[in-house]
């Protein structure tokens, strides 16, 4: 054997789960992103989006996209520092500080890119990097590539921030990073308080908004706005692969660092600019939140009406405060069964296990989205009720399928 394919040899943990008929990854999806998918030639109700206004098929996108691709054709064709600037580009950043309420904004090929380009940007070998313990991978991959000190605080917990912040060289260039909104857990970053601190030992702040754009704060505008504090939190980075329906990413702050991100932020000089059609999209899809608010707070009802439901029917859903409901099964294997039998079952939610979480606290990943109906959101509680009684049986009778998964 090649030296290669002898290194990933022993890589057989997914063949193992496709044998036993318990894979649930890489589901093959016949359609497009909605309520509703075809798997296997079946309709699923889909409660694993991250479309969570709903907007993936609505026609004032789609026709700003095929506007887009007439008018400029399909891709960029190189970074945006050289021949990729297409006046969409421009346009979109601008309307992008608008909404978020900063003064410029500069856009990356995707969210992990606007992740991975600003903080090693932000920060230095000399600097200090204090990130949440539970934040998203792009954080820590963008810390990684930074050089400056690490730190991670306990998931959300202030004492242990200041803990450390108290430790730092006053003089010393410290950045605190945030999720606003846990991607995994769906529960909220303290920002008032993580503002305060940082206020008290002279630090910046970034605010990783991928998932509270678009549902937190007035018209959507996201967590920082939900708190009051948008001029007060340095960056406001955020996606296009949620709620604004496309991909690419962004990071909002004041003219300056915007300025020297567009100029010295690897991911973005070296990466190519977001083709035509995205940049139109997630321009219309900002109209749209702001034309249809009535999207946001369909996104709550079905929240709050969603919890409820799993409530009554015993599900821990840990503390959520946002349309991604985490419900707690523990170990990967059950998770794994419970993911592939509710597919089976009609209903796809996202498994989601270590390292994506902590070990043995694997949990089925539910999301809302605008669009769902209330029968939507009855049946598939019905439905996983159903498939947790079967998979507990199974395994009163039979052992776990192998412990060292
Ligand atoms: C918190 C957070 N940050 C960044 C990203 C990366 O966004 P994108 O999908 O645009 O690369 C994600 C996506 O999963 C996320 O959840």
């Amino acid at each position: 054997m090649k030296t290669l394919q002898q290194r990933f040899s022993d890589f057989t943990q997914p063949q193992f789960f496709k044998e036993k008929g318990i894979y649930p990854f890489y589901q093959v999806l016949q359609s497009g992103q909605d309520t509703e998918v075809i798997i296997n030639g079946r309709k699923i109700l889909m409660f694993g989006s991250n479309s969570y206004l709903g907007l993936t098929n609505h026609p004032k996108l789609k026709e700003a996209a095929r506007k887009a691709i007439d008018k400029y054709g399909t891709g960029a064709s190189g970074s945006r520092l050289m021949n990729g600037n297409l006046d969409l580009h421009e346009e979109l950043e601008l309307k992008l500080a608008e909404f978020v309420g900063k003064p410029a904004a500069t856009v990356f090929s995707t969210g992990f890119h606007a992740n991975i380009g600003t903080i090693p940007a932000l920060a230095g070998r000399n600097d200090v990097l204090l990130i949440d313990e539970k934040s998203h991978a792009s954080i820590i991959e963008g810390s990684r590539l930074a050089f400056s000190k690490l730190f991670k605080f306990k998931h959300n917990n202030m004492e242990s921030l200041e803990k450390i912040l108290q430790r730092m060289d006053p003089d010393q260039f410290k950045l605190i990073v945030t999720d606003g909104v846990f991607s995994m857990e769906g529960d909220v970053a303290p920002l008032d308080k993580i503002i305060e601190l940082a206020e008290k030992y002279n630090a910046a702040v970034m605010l990783d908004d991928a998932h509270g754009m678009g549902i937190m704060g007035e018209g959507g505008k996201g967590t920082a706005s939900h708190f009051g504090l948008t001029d007060e939190t340095d960056v406001i980075m955020g996606t296009f692969s949620k709620s604004l329906a496309s991909i690419g990413g962004f990071v909002a702050s004041d003219f300056n660092t915007i300025n020297y991100l567009k100029h010295t932020a690897r991911a973005l000089i070296f990466s190519a600019g977001i083709p035509p059609a995205s940049a139109a999209t997630v321009i219309a899809a900002l109209d749209v939140i702001k034309e249809e608010p009535e999207r946001i707070e369909r996104v709550w009802t079905n929240t709050r009406y969603a919890k409820k439901c799993l409530a009554e029917e015993g599900f821990e859903t840990g503390n959520s405060a946002s349309p991604i409901v985490p419900i707690f099964v523990g170990e990967n294997v059950k998770t794994y069964e419970m993911a592939s039998l509710l597919t089976k079952h009609g209903v796809y939610v996202n498994p989601v296990v270590h390292p994506a979480v902590e070990k043995d606290k694997a949990i089925l990943r539910f999301s809302l989205m605008a669009t769902h109906t209330k029968e939507q959101i009855d049946r598939a509680v019905e439905q996983l009720a159903v498939c947790r009684k079967i998979v507990e049986n199974v395994r009163i009778k039979k052992p776990v399928l192998d412990e060292k998964y």
